[in-house]
């Protein structure tokens, strides 16, 4: 959607792969979905390098809401673990340099059952999500039908407009047709969102990251020219940081999503990162790669500079052979340029 935002991909935090539909704040305060989860994760992403380097949108998942909407029909935080409020939240996140994102559902219900965004709520919820200060949307499609999503996708990128609010809008309008043409108008989504969900949920394992990468590259035809300035495929979360992933298999995931130009939106506990992830998920070269605004054509290779080693390979030329060892599902990620 060009209007101006996400011009690069997005970067941030998002709590879904990680505290998923937590809401047992009575026996598990410290991972539940309510706010000081965010509120926490925005003062690491402050306080320990992230925002500096690009992280800067906070999104809240599935699970934040009532059951039931208000008396005027607008969606309302759960009272007892938002008690603040979402715009309180928001305004949390902006006095900090953060910005605020949320989520909703095209749809009957949200894919955990809470109140969905049916067309006739769509106006509502894109003028209650603005009124609220939120800066992203991520719209979910679970319980409807692709007759409704045809319509609704395309109205939420209207009403979101029509607040006057710069929103970034997240579609995962694609992930619900199987993600590729026919099925899936790839001009229409550029037109209408910033980014969207082509394809299956990832899970914290090297499997689900694996399978989401091959399903990217077996049908790059189809989806990296979709790929531009303002309208970004997203194969879903970050995971490093977790369980899944071995440090090779973290540096590939960052290596990968770099390439791909995918929204580099961490699922993990930023309170309670290592070393090791934190220096993969900060590493400055991969998200300049990431980040680069992809103008820059047919280049000489005369240096290879390793991005997770930092050292530097001298003298290359466009036919020179060479050999490098690769661990078992680790990664090799050179950055290519020339020398004066
Ligand atoms: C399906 C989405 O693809 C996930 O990323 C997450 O938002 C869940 N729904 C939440 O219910």
């Amino acid at each position: 959607l060009d209007n101006g935002l996400l011009k690069t991909p997005p970067m941030g935090w998002m709590a879904w792969e990680r505290f998923r539909c937590d809401i047992d704040c009575a026996n598990d305060p410290e991972n539940c979905i309510r706010e000081d989860l965010f509120r926490n994760m925005a003062d690491r992403l402050v306080e320990d390098g992230w925002k500096e380097l690009g992280y800067e949108y906070v999104i809240i998942d599935d699970c934040w809401m009532s059951r039931l909407r208000d008396k005027q029909g607008r969606l309302q935080p759960d009272p007892i673990r938002f008690p603040g409020g979402i715009a309180k939240l928001a305004k949390y996140m902006h006095d900090r340099g953060l910005k605020l994102g949320i989520y909703a559902d095209m749809g009957t219900y949200t894919c955990m059952h809470y109140p969905g965004t049916t067309l006739d709520k769509i106006e509502l919820d894109a003028q209650t999500f603005a009124n609220w200060s939120v800066d992203y949307l991520k719209f979910d499609g679970c319980y409807s039908n692709p007759v409704e999503q045809m319509l609704g996708y395309p109205l939420m990128s209207k009403a979101l407009n029509a607040t006057g609010r710069p929103i970034a809008y997240s579609c995962s309008w694609p992930a619900y047709l199987g993600g590729l043409p026919p099925n899936v108008n790839y001009t229409l989504l550029g037109d209408i969102c910033h980014l969207w969900r082509n394809y299956d949920d990832i899970q914290d394992s090297w499997d689900s990251m694996q399978g989401i990468v091959d399903w990217y590259f077996n049908n790059q035809d189809d989806l990296q020219p979709a790929a531009g300035p303002g309208r970004w495929n997203d194969p879903d979360m970050l995971i490093i940081g977790n369980f899944g992933l071995s440090m090779d298999q973290a540096r590939s995931q960052m290596a990968l999503w770099a390439i791909m130009a995918a929204p580099l939106i961490m699922s993990n506990d930023l309170r309670k990162l290592d070393n090791g992830a934190r220096a993969i998920l900060q590493n400055k070269v991969a998200i300049a790669i990431n980040q680069d605004s992809m103008g820059i054509q047919g280049r000489r290779l005369l240096q290879a500079y390793d991005v997770f080693s930092g050292s530097t390979v001298k003298g290359l030329n466009a036919t020179t052979e060479f050999t490098v060892s690769i661990n078992p599902s680790g990664v090799v990620m050179w950055y290519l340029y020339q020398s004066d």
